[in-house]
């Protein structure tokens, strides 16, 4: 069998094409702006890059951007000001810390600081017991982005045997999570799992959440699955710097019944949820 493949980046630009569309109505019927703040502290390349793409798809969906930048060596007193200012201010409807923070700062203190309803990373500690719980909540972009291409692939997910690889906060728990409110059995395995070839072979939907290259192999991999690659790592091979997933994606391929391919696949999903969930949280402010 060779897999389908799941086009994220398609995926992901309808997601931004309706958002822009939802907020020129916004605009022109409610007169009111969806706005994103992001704040940066420090120098780090790799969040660099994100917050810039960030500004630049919040931009071109006609959000309004806020971005700050602090220094490397801000302390955590005046971060959290910030984070009362921006909570304070109607026109920011989303509040993003851009992780990881420098070592002197502790982020479930900054995170738990932003106000829940803008919390649009869905980290705060109540959107993460709002999920878990089955209430209404901000729920992450990841692991966001992978459900709704798994609905859109399955149409209903109940009684799948999903298996979720990686137990972060971040991903891991909250997909799990998701899995679990759409009916599906869910197992998360982890680097101590054991046997971890045969658990991942009884999933339906696997999901490769780790941060380890080309982990998950074909032999791993139930005829006919569907793999859902979270993972983005830049390695040297054959002296060329390449970006690989999770999972090893042509022996995966080769056997899984859908995939998602990395680049391309859960990448972009990720920033078109941040502005589906900012819109969400501008819709909630105001009614
Ligand atoms: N750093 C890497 N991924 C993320 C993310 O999804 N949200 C935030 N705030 N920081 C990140």
């Amino acid at each position: 069998m060779t897999a389908k493949v799941i086009d994220g980046k398609a995926f992901a630009a309808n997601v931004r094409a309706q958002v822009a569309e939802h907020v020129a109505r916004l605009k022109e019927e409610n007169g009111l702006t969806p706005g994103l703040a992001v704040v940066l502290v420090g120098e780090d390349p790799a969040s660099k890059v994100y917050v810039k793409n960030k500004h630049a798809s919040t931009i071109e969906v006609g959000m309004a951007s806020f971005e700050h930048r602090l220094e490397a060596n801000t302390s955590e007193a005046e971060l959290l000001a910030l984070i009362d200012q921006l909570n304070a201010d109607p026109a920011v409807h989303g509040i993003l810390v851009q992780l990881p923070l420098p070592g002197h700062l502790n982020s479930e203190l900054v995170i738990n600081r932003i106000a829940p309803a803008k919390d649009v990373d869905g980290f705060h500690i109540s959107n993460v017991g709002l999920l878990g719980t089955g209430q209404k909540s901000m729920v992450p972009c990841t692991p966001l982005g992978c459900l709704m291409m798994l609905r859109d692939h399955h149409g209903k997910l109940a009684g799948l045997n999903a298996v979720v690889v990686g137990r972060s906060n971040i991903v891991g728990k909250p997909m799990a999570q998701l899995l679990l409110g759409d009916s599906c059995t869910v197992t998360i395995a982890h680097s101590r799992t054991k046997d971890l070839a045969e658990v991942c072979k009884r999933a339906d939907i696997l999901v490769a959440a780790v941060g380890r290259p080309e982990m998950i192999t074909g032999d791993m991999v139930k005829p006919g699955a569907t793999v859902i690659d979270v993972g983005i790592n830049r390695i040297e091979r054959d002296g060329k710097a390449r970006l690989v997933g999770d999972v090893h994606y042509d022996s995966a391929a080769a056997v899984a019944g859908a995939i998602t391919p990395v680049p391309g696949g859960v990448g972009p999903m990720t920033i078109a949820c941040l502005l589906a969930n900012t819109l969400t949280a501008c819709c909630r402010a105001n009614g």
